[in-house]
């Protein structure tokens, strides 16, 4: 497993970019989501997208601090109701800012082995799927924030 150097919003424009789907679930794409998570971890995230390291593949990786989650090929299949929260980026770092996402999110995928799996998340889970499903699209919550609500982190200290 290696560390892998996460993109920049104002320095590299492949976070701007569609990933395409993953084909074959191979020893690349175990490598790729070992070093993810390895990355992710190693800078306290909860979520990595793929191309967030510089590969523009249909992955993603999400604990909210109940596992690792991996899902190939994410494809957000149905969502329910309305939260509005503040949401970072690790892509964006420095700032946070509040973003509407659905309350209930149901995605569907592969896991690493390949196998279909389906998941529901709410809350933060939820929040988590779609922000990560949105950089495999080239799209930042940063495109998606409340007006007026995107501040520095060390602003928001009270
Ligand atoms: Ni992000």
């Amino acid at each position: 497993m290696a560390l892998r150097e996460i993109k920049h919003f104002e320095r590299d424009k492949i976070l701007r970019k569609k990933s395409r789907p993953v084909d074959e679930v191979n020893e690349r794409i175990h490598n790729l989501l070992d070093d993810m998570a390895e990355t992710m971890y190693h800078v306290g995230g909860v979520g990595l997208a793929a191309p967030q390291v510089g590969v523009l593949r249909r992955v993603v990786i999400i604990d909210i601090g109940e596992g690792l989650l991996e899902l190939i090929n994410p494809e957000v299949v149905e969502v329910n109701g309305e939260q509005i929260a503040d949401e970072g980026c690790l892509s964006v770092p420095g700032w946070t800012g509040q973003v509407k996402r659905p309350a209930n999110v149901t995605v569907t995928g592969l896991d690493r082995e390949g196998n279909r799996i389906k998941i529901t998340g709410n809350d933060l889970l939820a929040r988590a799927i779609c922000h990560e499903v949105d950089h495999l699209d080239g799209v930042l919550y940063i495109d998606k924030v409340e007006p007026d609500t995107l501040m520095r982190l060390e602003e928001k200290t009270d």
